[in-house]
């Protein structure tokens, strides 16, 4: 069990774990509820835990942005109508309009304003935000689309902007993802919770003899009657719980898999109510508008000057657009990399490691697929974990991708195959011939955010440690996609995930791939694994930061 090895050795992993409890303790103190936050105690784990004092000298190389969860994860509150179905606000009877007089045509590089009034399904005004709105300004014909800013302005209305930033037709499309009743119903469950799902290990003996078991993120989700078996990852000190199973020892658990979705009761019945809501397109409020080029402009596309990619860059509101199927980042030049040579030029004599889940593995597939040279190895991994391994020998390229370590929902895997994230990069010498991809978020909203708070800890450890060794190491962090709209994934955890990880990186140099804004701007259906010709220009973002030249 070379992973798990208890005792913390050296100096260094002391300070990660030293981190990681004093960011846990700020997670607890800076939460206005305390109580639901607990990190997880190892109560009667039969392998020892290691007790570390802490430290407050370390609170200030924490990252400021992550100071104040409170502040970060806020959200407008939705007061209690507890029993009265038809208050929670409905997609029939919420409008809006343009903020000013409708014009003939609107300028390219200006901008679209307009209010939305949230009503409930008695027609009523609401009173209060909370309500999660996508909005979008989209151009069908000329395959474009930007997804819109929406703020909350905590009365029951809503201020929509949408940046000009193509020349043509256009139109509004806003859409009721979940009544603020909804999301205070997701939010209890966030809070309440520790775990919404479950996993299983599978132990084996000598005898080949194997004991199953539930496996989670703390203690009490393993459903165990008596002592649990505790797993503490050696680099980052995360923490892994099973059951102990009934003969056999914890260290002979060699494989995991996804358990069951445990139920969650939805309390009232406006909540339920409220569900059956997800995901509505609002009534058109405004009629399609033309935008017009200035007169003595050449460019069909409003693109302010811009930097080539590279890591450390600020992040532009909104990210970028689509025009013509092509993704335009607004905050650095990026380039297309149409044909395989193109993406072949790129990744010459470089190592790529991508680590996350199946939404980064799409990454993989799309680069294995598009390029005919960069030959899949076998390297006898099972698909859904990896390892997996791509290279093309004459140009030196080395593709890998394996999967986050749990909590993975996933079909049985051997353990011994599930590296943890900081356990990856402190393996890595790193150097400007090393591209680092980390792609995290999907498996993590079935549990509170202290589980991914303490995740981000010490994976955000690893990432300065080797920067620190290499500053030259290009680290790229994909955010999480749109998708899910049920109690186990929603947009709105994923919405959070997103504020987590970017102030988990934020004073690092990294760069980001706004997944969620690249597949909130087109018309096509949300989906948790999206589409080739996402997927294409999220690759193609990966790629201008490895080439920004
Ligand atoms: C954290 O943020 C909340 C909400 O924005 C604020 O009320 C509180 O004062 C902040 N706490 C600290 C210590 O800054
Ligand atoms: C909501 O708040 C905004 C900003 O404070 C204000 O301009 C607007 O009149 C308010 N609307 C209602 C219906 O109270």
């Amino acid at each position: 069990m070379g992973p798990f090895v208890e005792q913390i050795k050296g100096y260094k992993n002391l300070i990660v774990a030293l981190v990681f409890l004093v960011w846990i303790l700020y997670f607890i103190v800076s939460l206005p509820d305390s109580t639901i936050h607990r990190a997880p105690g190892p109560r009667t784990a039969s392998i020892s835990a290691c007790k570390s004092a802490e430290s407050p000298s370390l609170l200030s190389s924490l990252p400021k942005e992550l100071a104040n969860l409170t502040h970060l994860l806020y959200w407008p509150p939705t007061p209690g109508d507890e029993g009265d179905i038809l208050a929670s606000t409905s997609p029939q009877t919420s409008t809006y309009r343009l903020r000013g007089p409708a014009q003939a045509s609107y300028a390219l590089g200006g901008y679209l304003e307009a209010i939305l009034v949230a009503r409930d399904h008695r027609g009523r005004p609401k009173t209060h935000g909370g309500d999660l709105f996508r909005a979008q300004l989209l151009g069908p014909g000329l395959k474009a689309g930007v997804p819109g800013d929406v703020q909350d302005l905590e009365n029951g209305t809503y201020l929509l902007s949408f940046p000009l930033l193509w020349a043509g037709q256009a139109h509004v499309q806003v859409r009721l993802i979940h009544s603020s009743e909804a999301v205070g119903v997701l939010q209890r469950i966030w809070r309440e919770k520790r775990a919404t799902v479950d996993f299983r290990g599978y132990f084996r003996g000598p005898t080949g003899a194997e004991e199953t078991v539930i496996c989670n993120v703390d203690p009490q989700s393993t459903g165990a009657k008596g002592p649990t078996c505790q797993y503490r990852d050696v680099v980052s000190s995360e923490l892994w719980f099973c059951a102990q199973p009934p003969t056999l020892p914890c260290n002979s658990l060699v494989g995991h898999s996804s358990g069951s979705y445990l139920k969650v009761t939805v309390p009232h019945d406006e909540a339920l109510l409220a569900w059956r809501v997800t995901d509505k397109v609002l009534r058109q409020g405004i009629s399609p508008i033309q935008i017009r080029k200035a007169a003595t402009g050449k460019n069909n596309l409003a693109l302010p000057p811009r930097p080539p990619c590279r890591p450390g860059l600020r992040a532009s509101k909104p990210s970028g657009f689509y025009h013509q199927d092509v993704w335009h980042s607004l905050s650095c030049s990026g380039r297309t990399f149409s044909t395989a040579d193109r993406i072949l030029g790129c990744l010459a004599g470089h190592v790529i490691h991508m680590i996350g889940d199946s939404t980064l593995r799409q990454w993989w597939e799309y680069l294995r697929d598009t390029v005919p040279s960069l030959k899949p190895v076998d390297l006898h991994g099972i698909y859904q974990v990896g390892p997996l391994m791509a290279v093309e020998t004459a140009r030196g390229i080395v593709l890998n991708w394996r999967a986050h370590s749990w909590p993975l929902r996933c079909l049985r895997a051997p353990v011994a195959s599930l590296h943890s994230v900081a356990q990856e990069l402190s393996g890595l010498a790193g150097g400007p011939h090393t591209v680092v991809v980390l792609g995290l978020g999907a498996h993590f909203t079935t549990f509170p955010p202290s589980i991914f708070v303490r995740r981000l800890a010490g994976i955000r450890a690893a990432v300065a440690a080797l920067l620190a060794r290499e500053p030259r190491t290009l680290v790229v962090i994909k955010l999480a996609n749109t998708g899910y709209k049920s109690v186990y994934g929603s947009d709105w955890f994923t919405l959070q995930i997103n504020r987590l990880l970017r102030a988990a990186f934020a004073d690092l140099r990294v760069a980001f791939v706004d997944a969620w804004e690249m597949t909130s701007s087109l018309a096509l259906p949300d989906n948790i694994h999206p589409g080739r010709l996402i997927v294409s220009n999220e690759v193609d973002v990966l790629l201008s930061f490895i080439c920004p030249a």
